[in-house]
């Protein structure tokens, strides 16, 4: 491989979820060995790319006006005589609708889905080709992970780390099965390998991401996976998200129980509380097994912390269904959540459903569901006042003389303090909290050699 002279100004936009995220840290470094170096603006950018969400209908649409921006930004460069701007897109509108971008905006160069952005240096030069200029670099295309450079930038404490991709459960109301393809699980080794790198590079908490992370189907599931990741030596933290109520095994509970390093916060989403909805989304689980299932969790791990996905305006959805929700939020409560009004995606089941429900009351039942939410999270975090907490410090404050860090529950958390904190996982006795952070002081040195800093 050669590296121009000149570095190459690579712009990448990202949109949607940790997935995506992971995405575009791997397409930087797929694109690098070209000569193309990070830069924080789309102006005057040589190459850039977005790696879009098709989840829901603003995200969507989120794309189509980003591009019309980057359309006039193209111009201009071209006018100044500065070159080709090169426009990429990326993600799951690339795969949703691909032909459907290249005839709304020709200003787009080339369109690359998330099982194919390894072979972006191809697509490049192919669309460099047709424009009159030079091969880049010479490309060798196979499976993706494989294709991939093993040796990632990396550029903090925490990093997200792909273990498992796609989706079979076809949930109707969701475009995901159909933009990611099937559910596809990472060899150990491979997981393994990149998790000892990234500890290498300076990373003391990995998060495993999946859209069915706890679906994992390499030797002894996710579980197995994490007690794996649990010895390497300098990994302090483990967490993982997305995970599918139907595929909590025991396993994974009891490691929950057992496994210091793995954190004791769940994204676990729900999405209702009404089994009749339950049921026209296809979700194979009941609001009671669901209400079960994080009883268990909570048996082996008590003070595991909740996080929950809520859609409300499913088709159908009637005020008492509505209620159920409210109810089953009630009986878990829940450290954080995200909830959304339901979105008709095309060419998904629920699109065609009877019952759609009126904007108004989507929005009249978010706000209700958002307040309840808001008030757990509030509570949650006020119940830590006073406690002295593990805090992972990752960064410099906005603040003069504040460090930020995290607890276990994923809380961020201030202090006052040196910035020689910033690495090590340090107790914090907690003074006060807001809905969004909790603030406090140091209460001593750390506690074992595992939690000095690196
Ligand atoms: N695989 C994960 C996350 C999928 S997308 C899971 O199964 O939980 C993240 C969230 O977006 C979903 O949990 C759901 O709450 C929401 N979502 C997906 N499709 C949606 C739609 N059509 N309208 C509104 N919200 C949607
Ligand atoms: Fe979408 Fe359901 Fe799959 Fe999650 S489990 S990605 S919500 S289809
Ligand atoms: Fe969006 Fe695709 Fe993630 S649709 S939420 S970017 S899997």
């Amino acid at each position: 491989m050669t590296t121009p002279a000149a570095p190459k100004r690579l712009y990448i936009k990202t949109y949607g979820c940790q997935m995506n995220v992971y995405d575009s840290e791997r397409m930087a470094d797929v694109l690098a060995p070209l000569g193309y170096a990070m830069t924080d603006a789309p102006e005057g950018a040589d190459l850039v790319v977005l790696n879009t969400c098709h989840i829901r209908e603003k995200a969507t649409e989120k794309t189509f006006s980003e591009l019309g921006r980057l359309k006039a930004l193209k111009q201009e460069k071209a006018e100044r005589g500065d070159g080709v701007m090169t426009i990429a897109v990326a993600g799951c509108v690339a795969q949703a609708e691909g032909e459907e971008i290249m005839r709304r905006q020709p200003a787009v160069d080339l369109v690359v889905g998330p099982q194919s952005y390894h072979r972006l240096p191809e697509l490049i030069a192919r669309a460099h080709r047709q424009l009159g200029l030079r091969l880049a670099a010479d490309f060798d295309p196979e499976e993706k992970f494989d294709a991939l450079p093993k040796a990632r930038g990396v550029t903090g404490l925490t990093a997200f780390l792909t273990v498992q991709e796609g989706c079979d459960k076809f949930c109707t109301f969701c475009v995901v099965p159909y933009t990611r393809g099937g559910e596809y699980s990472r060899p150990p080794e491979a997981i393994l390998d990149e998790a000892r790198r990234l500890v290498d590079g300076g990373v003391r908490e990995i998060t495993l991401l999946g859209q069915n992370v706890n679906a994992y189907a390499g030797p002894g599931g996710l579980a197995g996976l994490v007690r794996q990741l649990a010895k390497i030596e300098g990994l302090a933290r483990i967490r993982y998200t997305t995970s599918h109520p139907r595929d909590m095994d025991d396993a994974l509970i009891a490691a929950h129980g057992e496994v210091e390093a793995l954190m004791p916060y769940l994204h676990l989403p729900v999405q209702s509380g009404s089994d009749t909805i339950l049921r026209a989304m296809n979700r194979a689980h009941t609001a009671d097994s669901y209400l079960t299932l994080v009883e268990r969790i909570r048996a082996a791990r008590p003070d595991m912390a909740m996080s929950g996905d809520f859609i409300v305006g499913f088709p159908g959805e009637t005020e008492a269904d509505f209620e159920r929700t409210l109810d089953l939020i009630r009986a878990t409560t829940y450290a954080a959540a995200f909830s959304f009004k339901y979105s008709r995606r095309p060419g998904t089941p629920a699109a065609a459903l009877a019952g759609q429900v009126d904007e108004a009351v989507k929005e009249d039942r978010l706000a209700r569901l958002q307040d309840l939410l808001n008030a757990q999270q509030a509570g949650f975090n006020a119940a830590m006042v006073g406690r002295t907490l593990p805090v992972l410090f990752e960064r410099i404050g906005r603040r003069e003389g504040q460090v930020v860090g995290r607890s276990p529950y994923l809380q961020p958390v201030h202090i006052t303090g040196p910035e020689r904190l910033i690495g090590g996982i340090w107790p914090v006795t907690i003074g006060a909290a807001t809905r969004g952070s909790l603030t406090g002081d140091l209460a001593g040195e750390p506690a074992s050699h595992a939690l000095e800093p690196a």
